[in-house]
């Protein structure tokens, strides 16, 4: 081989050398990468099952803080709460048992599971509540002067009360119903909530009431803190009954609310005080 020739196949070896290890160092970077992405779609799938798992136990923690504090409407009053509020996806239909037609005059009606008001009943005479409240919350005239009376008393026993949720809309309350069918099951939401339709809020006749000791929430406890005794032993002289008493599921057909105030006038309210009767027992009704 000539010596000009010797030089080009060099040259040629050396060109192919160096393109074989061009291309040797494309290929372990593009392997690199690839590991890179794998190993970064792994992580990416890990932080999103730990994420999910977390919300989990934060909707666990969420459930087991309201079933302890027995919150049923303090917690879900879509659109009239200050607080967060629930989703409303699922619509339930008051079984009409009792089509009962509401009427402004009718202080005393039974609204239970057995005796509903029309879906359209709205009372006519509502007003805004001007007492300290946790939310802007409305009653009938004659309820929220009476229940003006109440706060007036608690406060000169020292006992500061605050509405919770006064009148609601039948729509407000098919809402609430299903928040707690959601959350609780049918059978959970059937002792803390009434149907759209069966609610004592729907007249504008009844308020729920709590304080700064109960957290400005619905709780059982409240029944045995000194503004729950309070209510329990003066809210007949304005005219109020605690509707729901403890023991009393059986006839009633709900837990045990002591905050939730049905305004039924004073002489009725003192005649229930007196007899320790429900307001069903009292009327002798369903
Ligand atoms: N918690 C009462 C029963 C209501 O929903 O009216
Ligand atoms: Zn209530």
């Amino acid at each position: 081989m000539k010596i000009k020739n010797k030089k080009r196949f060099a040259i040629s070896i050396g060109s192919l050398m160096v393109l074989i290890i061009i291309i040797i160092v494309m290929a372990i970077i593009g392997i690199n990468n690839q590991a890179k992405t794998i190993q970064a779609s792994k992580e990416a799938q890990k932080a999103q099952v730990t994420e999910s798992q977390k919300k989990t136990v934060e909707a666990d923690a969420k459930n087991t803080k309201t079933q302890t504090s027995t919150v049923a409407e303090a917690t879900v009053t879509p659109a009239e709460s200050k607080t967060k509020e629930p989703d409303t996806a699922v619509t339930t239909e008051a079984p009409k048992i009792n089509d009962s037609v509401s009427s402004n005059e009718g202080i005393t009606q039974v609204v239970n599971k057995n005796h509903s008001i029309s879906a359209d009943f709205v009372p006519d005479d509502l007003v805004s509540v001007d007492l300290p409240s946790t939310r802007d919350t409305q009653l009938r005239g004659v309820a929220a002067t009476a229940l003006t009376g109440l706060f007036k008393a608690a406060s000169t026993a020292g006992l500061e009360l605050y509405c919770c949720s006064g009148y609601r809309t039948y729509e407000t309350q098919a809402g609430l119903y299903d928040w707690n069918v959601q959350t609780y099951g049918v059978e959970g939401a059937e002792l803390v909530s009434a149907r759209p339709g069966m609610s004592e809020h729907q007249m504008g006749l009844a308020m729920d009431v709590t304080s700064a000791s109960a957290g400005f929430d619905l709780l059982e406890s409240f029944g045995s803190m000194p503004e729950g005794q309070f209510i329990k032993d003066n809210a007949y002289k304005y005219g109020f009954i605690v509707r729901y008493p403890q023991g009393k599921t059986d006839i009633t057909g709900y837990a045990y609310e002591p905050w939730h105030l049905r305004y039924v006038g004073v002489d009725v309210a003192t005649d229930i005080y007196n007899s320790g009767k429900t307001m069903e027992e009292y009327y002798g009704v369903n």
